[in-house]
This record gives structure tokens, sequence and C-alpha cells, in this order.
């Protein structure tokens, strides 16, 4: 079977694609944002220890996992341990729902790259209206957002129709240089607007979002670590099933502990400069229209979707051309990232077909894999962000919790919030207590035979990993559901004690 499955065309190939799977949407709105109003560089500073304990570990592992067993998530696992066969569909199910609002999300900078381009044919006036107006209108009209939605899913659908090397490899040997590019030229726009640097202060100086009123008072640092963690993890697409089908492509030669560093090194410096062109240009417009500089809007959808866009309408005849490559640049983005997450979905079906002997499935069952995606994001995309209906409305629910906000806060909830803390933080105790940290570290050793990085791998799998992902998995519950902080530390550590004994205690004959 080894022999039928897709491999990568070269390791840099792989990097590129691994970076494109984890530079997305979340770096360019989740990041810069986070960053600001957790304290700049001590939020820095803790993602990066985060990144060092635990990403790179996870990530390793991840890679090391896919490239031993040469299978997708679901029989991945499904070979290592049969007692956590079920991370794999765990892993399976969480893109799968991640995909229902990030099409989403890629329709809607489809919108806005067709906006700019009307702008930049007919002038700035041929749609005169605000960021605000402007996203409200797309929001309450479903059938559009639907109709762009479908036309993101099938740009990702032709590209992973085409095959690991000459579709995914080859977009990500193209797109990521070229969002590079772009993001520089958006960098140097940015920040030659006036009052540029208060932006800068913004992301950078520890206690600016406090004095400028962004937020009442500084994060403490254990909320600081829920929000990092959350942020790492999904900014490196971690134990979501992507980077392990990406490692199952690669070949043995490869040094996964150097590759990882790779990926973690550029996806962060990516997020730092997305911060670099978003938020000094949303600040310096903001300053410039007279808003209140703690009212700027920095978060979320209405970053991109709103000031943003209202920065470049505001920048005179050049603006949407700013906005056409701004919104290009995001795009490729999303959709370096979401093949990512429609590969490790397909990639199962797949296999199992080279399994009976069928070699030539992957263009049907990435097809089925996009029209149930396309069923679930119709959904989101119709709700436009709680515009239209939410899970509270259908409800009845007038005092929601965020997840019952909106559709894609619903979705997001149980993929980011729960399966992707509780997935990681399975995936350690498995890795360290079940079985043993030399089930990586063995595979490992076939591209780095470097006993320093054992050490600190075989502490950090068994103790770092699983306790920092009860914090994470505390502090997503405590984002999306709400209520009394302590009770969802309890969930987590009860959570931590039961998944411990699990796999600490088993059958004599099983070890
Ligand atoms: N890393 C992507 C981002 O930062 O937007 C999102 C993502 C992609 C998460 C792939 C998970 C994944 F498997």
């Amino acid at each position: 079977m080894e022999n039928n499955r897709s491999s990568w065309g070269s390791n840099l190939g792989f990097l590129l694609a691994a970076i494109g799977s984890a530079v997305g949407l979340g770096n360019i709105w989740g990041f810069p944002y986070k960053m600001g109003k957790s304290g700049g560089f001590t939020f820095l500073l803790v993602y990066l220890l985060l990144a060092v304990f635990v990403g790179m570990i996870i990530m390793v592992s991840e890679l090391a996992i896919g490239r031993k067993t040469k299978l997708s998530p679901i029989d991945a696992y499904k070979k290592v341990s049969a007692k956590f066969a079920w991370i794999g569909w765990m892993a399976t199910i969480a893109p799968f729902l991640i995909m229902s609002f990030y099409s989403v999300l890629g329709g809607y900078c489809l919108q806005y790259i067709a906006l700019n381009m009307t702008k930049l044919s007919f002038g700035n006036g041929a749609v005169a209206m605000s960021g605000s107006e402007i996203f409200g209108a797309m929001l309450t009209t479903p059938l559009g957002c639907v109709v762009f939605t479908a036309l993101f899913i099938f740009l990702c659908m032709a590209i992973v129709q085409g095959g690991v090397s000459s579709g995914i490899e080859k977009f990500n040997k193209i797109g990521m240089p070229a969002l590079f590019v772009m993001l520089l030229i958006i960098i140097v726009r940015s920040l030659t607007l006036p009052n540029a640097v208060e932006g800068l202060k913004f992301m950078f100086v520890p206690g600016y979002a406090v004095k400028a009123q962004f937020i009442e008072k500084a994060p403490n640092l254990i909320t600081v670590l829920g929000t990092a963690g959350g942020q790492m993890f999904f900014s490196l697409s971690l134990a979501m099933g992507a980077i392990l089908t990406y490692g199952s492509y690669l070949s043995k030669e490869e040094n996964l502990v150097r590759n990882s560093v790779i990926i973690v090194i550029s996806d962060t410096l990516i997020a730092i400069m997305a911060g670099i062109a978003v938020i000094p240009a949303a600040v310096a417009n903001g300053i410039a229209n007279g808003t209140p500089v703690g009212q700027i809007k920095l978060s979320g959808p209405n970053l991109l979707f709103v000031t943003l866009q209202d920065v470049f309408s505001n920048m005179g005849s050049l603006g949407p051309l700013f906005g056409v490559i701004f919104y290009a640049l995001v795009l490729i983005a999303a959709i370096s990232s979401a093949i990512s997450l429609m590969e490790a979905i397909a990639a199962h079906w797949i296999d199992m077909d080279i399994q009976k002997g069928e070699n030539d499935t992957r263009k049907q069952r990435v097809l089925t894999v996009s029209l149930l995606i396309l069923f679930e994001a119709v959904i989101v995309a119709w709700d436009g962000l709680g515009s239209n209906f939410s899970p509270a409305s259908l409800l009845g629910i007038s005092d929601p919790p965020t997840f019952l906000d909106c559709f894609l806060d619903f979705m997001d909830c149980w993929s980011e919030g729960i399966a992707m803390p509780l997935g990681a933080m399975l995936m350690a105790l498995m890795i360290g207590w079940e079985k043993s940290p030399e089930l990586v570290l063995d595979e490992v050793a076939h591209g780095d035979p470097s006993e320093g990085f054992k050490k600190f791998y075989r502490i950090c799998i068994k103790f770092v990993v699983p306790v920092v992902m009860a914090f994470v998995l505390a502090g997503q519950m405590i984002d999306f559901f709400g209520g009394p902080q302590i009770v969802w530390y309890i969930v987590s550590v009860v959570a931590l004690v039961v998944f411990f004994c699990l796999s600490f205690f088993q059958p004599h004959a099983e070890k």
C-alpha cells in the first residue's frame, strides 16, 4: 500500500505546504489582537515559550506518527493505540467542523476582492458605503455568501483533487512566496500612514491596551496562558489531523525536529508581520476619522471586513488596489490552510481505497468531502454571523453564552475549543504514559540523532504538555461557555486525571 500512497516532491515543498497550513486567518486576525490585548511582549513571550515546550513537541509527535504509520489520522491512531484509537476520529471530525466556517470566511475574502475590484474599475464612489454598512449588507444577503462560500470550497477541492505533490505542494510553492511579497507591500503602506506608530504601541508596548482603553484591565497570567495556548494551537494547525496527514507523505530521511522548528518560526514571524500590516493601518485610520483610540475595532471578523475596508476606502484612488492585494493575500492564507483540513479529512477514505487496491479514487473522495463541507457551510453562511438567525435564536435563548451566538462560534467551540486541546492532551498521555516516548523518538532518529532533543522531548511529552493542555482546555471553555471560571478549571483537572489513569493503568499483557 505504501508504494501507491502520495508523497511530497521535496522537503521544501513539504515545508511550504505545512507553513501554508499554519499561516491562515488565525495569524491575521487572531494573533495581533490577542497580542495587543494581552500585554504585547508578555503575550509574545508566553506564546514563544508555549511554542517551544508544547507546540514543537506536538508538531514533532504528529509528524512522527504520520510518517511512521504512513496513514491518515483515523488509521494512524488505530495502529498506534487500540485504547486511544478514537483520537483519530476526533482529529477528523474537528477539521470537518472547522471547514464549516473557514470556507465561509474564505468566501467573504472573495467577495471583498470583488468589491475592491469594482471600486478600482469604477472609482471609490461605485460602492460609497462605510465598512460596517458593506459588511452588514453582505451578511444579510445570505445567497451571495453561500455562492462565494461554494466558490471557495470549489477552489480548494480543485487543488486537493490535483494530489499531494501536483496539487497541494504546487499551490503552496507559488502561493507562499506571493503571500510574503504582498504582505511586505501592505506593511510598507501601513507603516507610512500618519499615526501608524500608535498601532505598533498597541501590539508591542506592555500596558498600552489598558492605557488607551481598549480593555479595562490587563488579563492575569493564567488567562494569558489560556489565550496564548489556544491561539498557538490553532495557528500551528495542531491536533487537527492536518500536520499528521502531511507528515505521512514525508520521506524517512527528513529531519522532523528541524522541520518543526522552521514551521513554528515561520508561522510566528508571519503572524507578527501580519500584525504590523493590519493594526497600525487600522489605528491610523481610526485616529484620522476622530474615533477614540480605544474604540477602534481590532478584533475578529470586524477587523478584516469593517476596519480594514474603511482603511482602503479612505486611501484615495490607490486604496482599492491595496484592498485587492490585501484580500488576495488573506485568500491565499485561507486556501493554503483549508486544503490541509480537506486533505486531513479525505485521506482516510483515499487510504482505504488504496488498501483495497483502488488507486484512482482521490477525485471522487475529495468531491464527496467537499459536498459534505458545503452542506454544513451553508448553515454558517446563511446565519450571517448571527445577523439572520443563530443557535440562540433558534433555541429562544435571550442572553446566550458565546458558543450559541452564531453558528461560526458553535462550530468553533466543538473543534477549536474542545477537540483541539483535548486531542493534544490525549495524544501526549498516550505517547508519554500508555506507550512510550520512544514511539516518536525512534521515528525522529531517522533524520536527527541528537540526544539533547530526546531528553527534552521525554520530559515535555510526559509532564509539560498534558498540564498545559488542561489550562488551555479550561481557558477555551471559559471563553465559550462563560460561568464561574473555577468550574472549568475543575472540569479540566478532572479530565486530566481521568485520562491519565486511563493511559497509565492497563492490563499487564497490554504493556
Ligand atoms: N492554522 C490555521 C490558521 O491559523 O488560520 C487554521 C488551521 C488550519 C487550523 C489547519 C487547523 C488546521 F488543521
